[in-house]
């Protein structure tokens, strides 16, 4: 009897631990969706690399990791994006 109501608290224990990871994820860029996107240009050369956002993302958007360990997003349909993609490197997915 004791035995199963330890386990009975240690799951609900674990399954609240997981929601409480889940919800704080989704505010941070890396759950790998955007919703707030750079309004200037990024200069190429703070870019290091960027990363597509994940097709269920209700935005179509780069994740940019820019230098000293920043990121940021630009919708892929940004004109200066589009004309200077060709510059930009792929993450690698060590790094992501
Ligand atoms: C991107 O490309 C456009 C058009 O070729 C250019 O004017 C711009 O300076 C480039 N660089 C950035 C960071 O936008
Ligand atoms: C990321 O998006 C670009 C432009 O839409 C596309 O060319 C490229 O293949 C995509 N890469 C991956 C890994 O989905």
């Amino acid at each position: 009897m004791k035995l199963i109501t330890v386990a009975l608290v240690y799951l609900l224990l674990a399954g609240m631990w997981t929601r409480d990871v889940d919800s704080r994820s989704m505010h941070v860029s890396s759950s790998n969706c955007c919703y707030q996107f750079a309004d200037k240009r990024i200069a190429l050369k703070t870019i290091q690399c960027y990363k597509n956002t994940s097709s269920t993302c209700p935005y179509d958007a780069f994740i940019l990791k820019l230098k000293k360990g920043r990121e940021s997003c630009v919708l892929k349909t940004v004109r200066w994006v589009q004309d200077n993609f060709s510059k930009m490197k792929p993450c690698l997915p060590k790094t992501v």
